[in-house]
């Protein structure tokens, strides 16, 4: 395992963190250049620690809080409130109650307090919240449908369209399923059916057409019954025109329970094109504190945050009050509390420092990419190692042919292969027949090179593999090979990130004639590109000329003269089982090997996966640091495509939600394995 996991989510975000900035007087400075930078006075900031709201805003994001008319009212409170924070969410004061407690006799006084406190202090606003089962006057819900529809009409548009300049977002509807993820029985869904959810959303744009519209729940932080019913929710909304822009997870979180899917339910639902946001963050424990305790919620305060930094859609993070002095929590929840990151007495908590570290990370905490870490590559004795002479394991995904699927190399889909899939290598599969190389070698030229390019300046190493398969010599090719890898080396020369494949599986030729090839293709690489590693193709469609009737002594016995060398193996682990794994196991004591291609399915690249051989295999090449890349990142109809059908280009690539089963495994194995 190259990285451990914690490191991986920090992986994933590093496009993001790169510019991290740690002082306060440059955090401040990347704040002011962004639209959520906050007003209030800090002309002599740069003595000073930067607040949260710096921090996360120097990472384009948001740290926010919710306040109530009697805690703005508290002077000492007050402070932090308008200083730390960078936006403000009524806690009450614009819920219907409040703002429409009688019909047609609208009181905004308490709103507008707060939105006064919060412009005064630079704050942007979270208007929350319009249609909820909660807090909604008697009025409104003994009336029959069409006057209450009228009812909900006339609300949203009085009190979003009062506050249409003031507001940047606004929970429109809030808490509409319960937790087995039917829609919750309230007395909107009774009188007006499920229509009522999509009729506010629509008051809520005609009202203002700029403010973020969301829908905002609690229990939806991880994926469970709930988070899926909304995701299933906002697929139909979308599909039919609702104006949904953000789902709020509301994070009323229970120390040393913090789901573990929370990053990957915000990516979830950030690929449907949704902005997120976590909106009332508090994170309780059965009272009495204690210094344990306090321990585990700083931890989950700093998971929380993470998986917010890690997703560049998740915009931002509302505390639900900051102090436990005006906790909602001991009120609904007896016998918990001391949910939020300062105590009573306005003090910081662990949980304090846990956010601020979350937030900004620190160069340290930035792994850094395969190639950053490992350097020029360089065989030494029967492994591959990094520069600094200490073995590596490089897991990663093959392309499949350029020709056929190219269009599932692009920004977005190497920007996930090197984050959210945590890649150390991509192989780049030239098919020279089949309508590859041999159909436009400039073209194809010009294609790989830019891929070399693309793959490495996202810090993974680029493997450029000349795909021959039929005819099996790769001698008939020889030519085309020679032409191609001078061009190829010739222009990446100086790049650490580059490796190549002189031929994918040879098949009907002997060792003697495939060495003697190899030994004309290896010099003209080396001529141009001296120190990079190469990767010769094995007889018997790279089984070391098992599939043939010989075996890896063949190689062993007569090696290709030349250094910086390894062997190719392949397989398909539905097909090529013990016997193999104990051949390829047996082969590593004496050759450097590279698993360049293999599927977890049959060697058709097709038919049913067997993830338990897969696994003793990956265990295998674990145990020994044989590097590999799994065949292959595309969208093709066949099992061992790592996406569905149709993918391709538009994507999304990051998270599960478009790859087949061997997708979901190798992306798992890759991450995590
Ligand atoms: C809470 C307030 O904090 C309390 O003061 C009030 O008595 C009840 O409501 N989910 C929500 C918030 O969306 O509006 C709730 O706020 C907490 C749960």
């Amino acid at each position: 395992m190259t990285h451990p996991e914690h490191d991986r989510r920090r992986t994933m975000n590093r496009s993001v963190r790169r510019p991290l900035i740690l002082t306060a007087a440059v955090a401040l400075a990347a704040a002011t250049g962004t639209a959520a930078l906050t007003g209030w006075d800090r002309t002599t900031a740069d003595a000073q620690e930067p607040t949260l709201h710096e921090l996360a805003a120097a990472q384009g994001k948001y740290f926010g809080v919710a306040a109530d008319n009697n805690e703005i009212a508290d002077a000492a409170y007050a402070e932090t409130l308008g200083s730390e924070f960078g936006w403000m969410t009524p806690g009450n004061a614009m819920k219907w109650d409040a703002t429409e407690p009688q019909q047609g006799e609208f009181a905004f006084d308490r709103a507008d307090e707060i939105v006064a406190f919060a412009e005064a202090n630079g704050q942007k606003l979270r208007g929350h919240t319009l249609i909820w089962h909660n807090q909604t006057p008697t009025w409104v819900q003994e009336l029959p449908a069409d006057q209450m529809q009228a009812a909900v009409d006339e609300h949203i548009s009085t009190v979003v369209g009062r506050y249409e300049d003031q507001l940047d977002h606004w929970d429109v509807a809030n808490e509409v399923y319960d937790d087995s993820g039917a829609l919750r029985d309230s007395f909107w869904l009774r009188t007006l059916g499920e229509d009522y959810i999509a009729d506010a959303f629509h008051a809520a744009r005609a009202a203002d057409p700029d403010a973020k519209l969301y829908l905002n729940d609690y229990n939806i932080d991880g994926i469970n019954a709930k988070s899926d019913a909304y995701y299933e929710l906002v697929q139909r909304l979308l599909a039919e025109g609702v104006p949904i822009d953000g789902i709020g997870l509301q994070g009323h979180l229970i120390v040393g329970q913090i789901p573990d899917t929370v990053q990957e339910n915000i990516q979830r639902f950030a690929d449907l094109g949704l902005e997120v946001a976590i909106t009332e963050l508090d994170i309780r424990m059965e009272l009495p504190a204690d210094d344990a305790k306090l321990a585990q919620q700083a931890e989950d305060y700093g998971a929380v945050t993470e998986a917010c930094m890690a997703v560049t859609e998740c915009v931002g993070i509302t505390l639900w009050a900051y102090s436990d002095k005006y906790s909602w929590i001991p009120s609904v929840f007896p016998g918990q509390g001391a949910a939020l990151p300062w105590d009573e007495n306005l003090q910081p908590k662990p949980a304090y420092q846990a956010i601020r570290d979350a937030l900004s990370g620190s160069a340290e905490d930035v792994p850094a990419t395969a190639i950053e870490e490992h350097g020029r590559l360089a065989v030494c004795g029967n492994n591959l190692c990094s520069e600094a002479g200490e073995p590596v394991q490089l897991k990663g995904m093959s392309t499949h042919g350029l020709q056929w699927h190219g269009d599932c190399l692009n920004d977005a889909s190497l920007d996930a292969l090197a984050g959210d899939w945590g890649s150390d290598i991509v192989r780049i599969s030239m098919y020279v027949q089949e309508d590859g190389y041999e159909t436009d070698p400039e073209g194809f030229t010009a294609r790989v090179n830019g891929l070399v390019e693309d793959v490495t300046s996202r810090g993974m190493y680029a493997l450029v593999d000349w795909h021959i398969l039929t005819p099996g010599d790769p001698n008939v090719n020889l030519e085309a090979a020679k032409t191609f890898f001078a061009e190829i080396a010739e222009t990446h020369a100086d790049n650490p990130g580059v490796l190549y494949e002189t031929a994918n599986e040879p098949n009907g030729v002997s060792w003697a004639d495939l060495k003697g090839y190899h030994e004309q293709v290896i010099p003209v690489i080396r001529e141009r590109d001296p120190d990079s590693v190469i990767i010769l193709g094995t007889r018997a469609w790279s089984s070391f000329g098992i599939n043939e009737g010989s075996d890896a002594s063949e190689i062993i016995n007569d090696p290709v003269d030349a250094e910086n060398v390894m062997y190719t193996f392949h397989f398909y682990a539905a097909s090529h089982r013990e016997t193999y794994i104990d051949a390829v196991a047996a082969a590593s004591e004496q050759l450097p090997i590279f698993v360049t291609e293999w599927g977890t399915q049959t060697y058709t690249g097709d038919g049913e996966n067997d993830f338990a051989m897969s696994q003793q295999w990956t265990d295998m090449m674990a145990e020994r640091q044989i590097s590999w890349t799994n065949w292959n990142f595309s969208d093709d109809m066949r099992s061992g495509a790592a996406f569905t059908e149709g993918t391709c280009p538009d994507g999304p690539y990051t998270g599960t939600t478009n790859l087949k089963p061997a997708g979901e495994w190798i992306r798992d194995q890759i991450r995590n394995g």
